[in-house]
């Protein structure tokens, strides 16, 4: 349909916290945690941004994919825990590696990289542009409250970047929103605004659990059957599950109802918990860097998250 990917790349921070760690700071356990979450580890910025996370894992798509930041027409990047929302995480991005083409945010909480792809997927098939550079980045950490257990063991911190180019690999997509908050949002605060006569949250993650879990195991079910649709295959013939990291139990649930094996779902949440919109993009350059994909395989994307959003593709390697 529009675009190849030519190269990807992912970076987290050096700072590693586990469960055990976790456990002298909230009321909670490993067991808790590795049962009804999936995660061991989570990764934790000290001192870098998101875009700062960001320029790394974009260099090392870069590396993969053989071209220069100069040679990049458009950057879009995906975030909700940038340090600042102005400028742009990607207008960041673009000033650490060296690029010189327009730059800009899309949020969609963790379904944002998707999104992102699909819009650079658009603007290669507008023409005028040769290579973009798309990337999710997260520093979660800021925005948890780390006094709620039923929050800040979930997530990390992390980046992952793809460069794209002109060419056909792009065989089906799908993006969701439902409109909503009550399910889950990230509030801002606001300032010191003296005008404000509504209370209005602290900043930091509030989610339905429950709400959320059973919104992502239908949406990543719908959302693979969609775009298996779209490209004219059945599910059994897509080679690989790249879904968002949020929760193992919401993965092997998704996959029983698809009748797909668990050993086509690629899964590191062990180790790096929920890193939103950097989710999707660690994991498939965890796959592309393992050896594991065969030119022409099938691989199925697909994140959930906060808007309410959804969102799965399809891509021939
Ligand atoms: N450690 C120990 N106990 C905890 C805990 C923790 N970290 N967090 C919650 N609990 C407790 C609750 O207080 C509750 O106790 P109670 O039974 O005494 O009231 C019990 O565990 C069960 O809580 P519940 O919320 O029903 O657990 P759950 O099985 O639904 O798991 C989530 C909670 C958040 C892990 C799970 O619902 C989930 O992953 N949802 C999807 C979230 C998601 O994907 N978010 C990202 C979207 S992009």
């Amino acid at each position: 349909m529009s675009f190849q990917i030519l190269g990807t790349g992912a970076y987290v921070p050096e700072k590693i916290l586990t469960n055990e760690e976790l456990s002298q700071m909230v009321d909670t356990s490993d067991e808790w945690i590795t049962q009804r979450v999936g995660v061991k580890t989570r990764h934790i910025s000290v001192n870098e941004s998101a875009a700062e996370m960001g320029a790394k894992a974009a260099q090392r798509a870069l590396e993969a994919a053989g071209i220069s930041a100069a040679q990049l027409g458009l950057i879009v990047g995906a975030t909700v825990s940038a340090d600042q929302c102005c400028p742009s995480t990607a207008a960041k991005v673009q000033q650490a590696i060296g690029a010189s083409c327009p730059a800009f945010d899309v949020n969609s909480a963790c379904s944002g990289f998707l999104f992102a792809l699909d819009t650079a997927a658009a603007f290669i098939v507008r023409g005028g542009i040769e290579y973009a550079l798309v990337f999710g980045a997260e520093r979660l950490s800021r925005i948890l409250d780390w006094t709620d257990r039923s929050t800040c063991v979930i997530f990390g911190d992390g980046a992952g970047a793809f460069v794209i180019a002109k060419g056909e690999n792009y065989l089906g997509s799908h993006l969701f929103t439902q409109g909503g908050e009550s399910v889950l949002a990230i509030p801002l605060g606001k300032g010191n605004s003296p005008f404000y006569e509504k209370e209005v949250a602290p900043l930091a993650v509030h989610m339905s659990g429950q709400e959320t879990f059973k919104f992502a195991v239908k949406q990543i079910v719908g959302g693979i059957r969609l775009i298996a649709e779209q490209a004219g295959i059945t599910t059994d013939q897509i080679n690989w599950i790249v879904p968002h990291q949020a929760n193992i139990r919401i993965i092997d649930l998704a996959a029983r109802r698809l009748g797909i094996p668990m050993e086509k779902f690629v899964v590191n949440i062990e180790r790096y918990g929920n890193t939103s919109s950097a989710s999707v993009p660690i994991s498939f350059d965890e796959l592309a860097r393992s050896g594991k994909l065969k030119k022409g395989d099938l691989i199925a994307m697909c994140a959930f998250g906060g808007g309410l959003s959804s969102a799965a593709c399809l891509i021939k390697w």
